[in-house]
């Protein structure tokens, strides 16, 4: 696979740029439009690996999908209206959200359905998927201690459950919420606080869903086995896409940026709080609401002075996507900013608390690195002199992109491999780069 090099930082710039359409919406849109009777116009979808994946694992389900340039067609056939041959194997290439979510959607198929995923997928945790959906009446096979690949059987006798999220993942709570779809009957989750698309979803088509914010946890009732028609959504920007802009700005000479049309929906928003708590000034500018789904245009300067974090850990589950880039950050702060509970770091598309504080160390930052903690010594004079090399870091998307901006605002030689690997979530990554002014060298 490629890598690319970077050898200089990035020039004052001073642009209007617009991300890629939100992952979590985009898989979402497609696999409620599935359970849905008639034509979904949804645009803006995003057009990463993981969408494809999610298009490309619906369509073996008999689902008709027509992507044309702006406007993709899904022809919904109603509530588990799949329609499939035996045995077939589903491919979720690094995507965790569409798998785990699908999952969730298969609670009543009628024959094993196989889902594999690529090496890193293969390697995360589907114990916290299969104990719910066992408890809905599907069973599942693994020859991989209940990872990837993984066999699903569905009942025609689902059961409602009463169900209780307590890692504050919002693809355990949306699997459940989708199984609860197919299900006779009222569903009850209690759900440690985690991002709310699913729920805002089903409100905004209607479906029977009645949500009750306490502090910490969000009781959702569901009632399934309703019919739904099917829908026109338009995506928005994705807020995790725009948080390496944002911080590119924020350490880049004079520039100023304004990112069109992101979703800032409260529960994806920690990153931008924690920010601000480090002395950031994001602005959001023309606010509204499409969709049932909060937007806005962010405005953001270059900045001088950030102060460390001691974060608070009700932020964790809505930046949990931002951590490394918040890093990035901290590394450049005054002061110790320390970072507590976040062992859920470690199961995603790597185990990106240790990658972080190994690439800190090569870039001269120190870190102290506990279980599901960090602790980063920040140096607002830090810059990079020598050659960096990024490698064996799983593919994982979001270190490859917070690796470039690394190398765009310290300086220093940096040789980052694997440079498809930022395709699974943000396509444009590079595109934008180079709208803003970035020339890149690839070899
Ligand atoms: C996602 C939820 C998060 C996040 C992932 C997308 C979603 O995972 O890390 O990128 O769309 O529901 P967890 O729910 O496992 O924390």
């Amino acid at each position: 696979m490629a890598k690319i090099v970077i050898q200089r930082k990035i020039k004052t710039f001073n642009k209007t740029i617009s991300v890629d359409g939100d992952k979590s919406l985009s898989i979402r849109s497609l696999l409620i439009g599935s359970q849905s009777y008639g034509i979904c116009k949804i645009k803006n979808l995003s057009k990463s690996g993981d969408i494809l994946s999610t298009i490309n694992g619906l369509k073996k389900l008999g689902i008709k999908i027509i992507v044309k340039k702006k406007i993709c067609y899904l022809y919904g056939n109603g509530l588990n209206g799949f329609n499939y041959k035996k045995n077939i194997l589903i491919n979720a290439g690094n995507s965790g959200t569409f798998a785990r979510l699908l999952l969730g959607l298969l609670v009543k198929s009628p024959n094993k359905i196989k889902i594999i995923g690529d090496k890193s997928l293969s390697k995360r945790d589907f114990q916290r998927i299969i104990d719910p959906l066992n408890k809905f009446g599907a069973k599942f096979e693994s020859s991989n201690k209940n990872n990837l690949p993984l066999k699903i059987l569905g009942t025609e006798f689902l059961k409602p459950i009463n169900y209780y999220e307590k890692k504050g993942s919002a693809q355990c709570k949306s699997a459940v919420i989708l199984a609860a779809l197919n299900t006779p009957g009222k569903t009850v989750i209690n759900a440690k606080k985690s991002r709310n698309h699913t729920e805002l979803f089903l409100k905004y088509l209607n479906i029977p869903i009645e949500i009750t914010n306490r502090k910490k946890y969000d009781i959702i009732k569901i009632i399934g086995d309703t019919q739904f028609k099917s829908f026109d959504y338009k995506i928005p920007g994705d807020i995790s896409s725009s948080a390496f802009f944002i911080v590119l700005t924020l350490l880049s000479k004079n520039s100023k940026l304004r990112i069109k049309n992101v979703n800032i929906n409260p529960s994806r928003i920690g990153f931008i709080k924690i920010i601000n708590k480090m002395g950031a000034k994001i602005k959001f500018i023309n606010k509204r609401v499409v969709c049932g789904e909060r937007l806005a245009d962010i405005c953001v300067n270059s900045q001088k002075n950030f102060k460390s974090i001691n974060c608070p850990v009700e932020f964790n589950s809505n930046a949990i996507d931002e951590f490394l880039i918040i890093f990035l950050l901290a590394s450049k702060a005054s002061g110790i900013s320390n970072f507590k509970k976040l062992e859920e770091l470690n199961k995603k598309e790597s185990p990106r608390l240790i990658l972080a504080s190994k690439i800190l160390r090569k870039i001269g930052v120190k870190v102290k690195l506990g279980h599901g903690s960090i602790k980063i010594f920040g140096n607002p004079k830090l810059e990079v002199k020598k050659k960096i090399s990024i490698n064996n870091y799983f593919k994982d998307h979001r270190i490859f992109m917070t690796s470039v901006i690394a190398a765009l605002c310290l300086g220093g030689k940096w040789t980052i491999e694997d440079m498809e690997s930022h395709k699974s979530s943000f396509p444009s990554f590079l595109n934008i780069l180079q709208k803003i002014g970035y020339k890149f060298k690839k070899s």
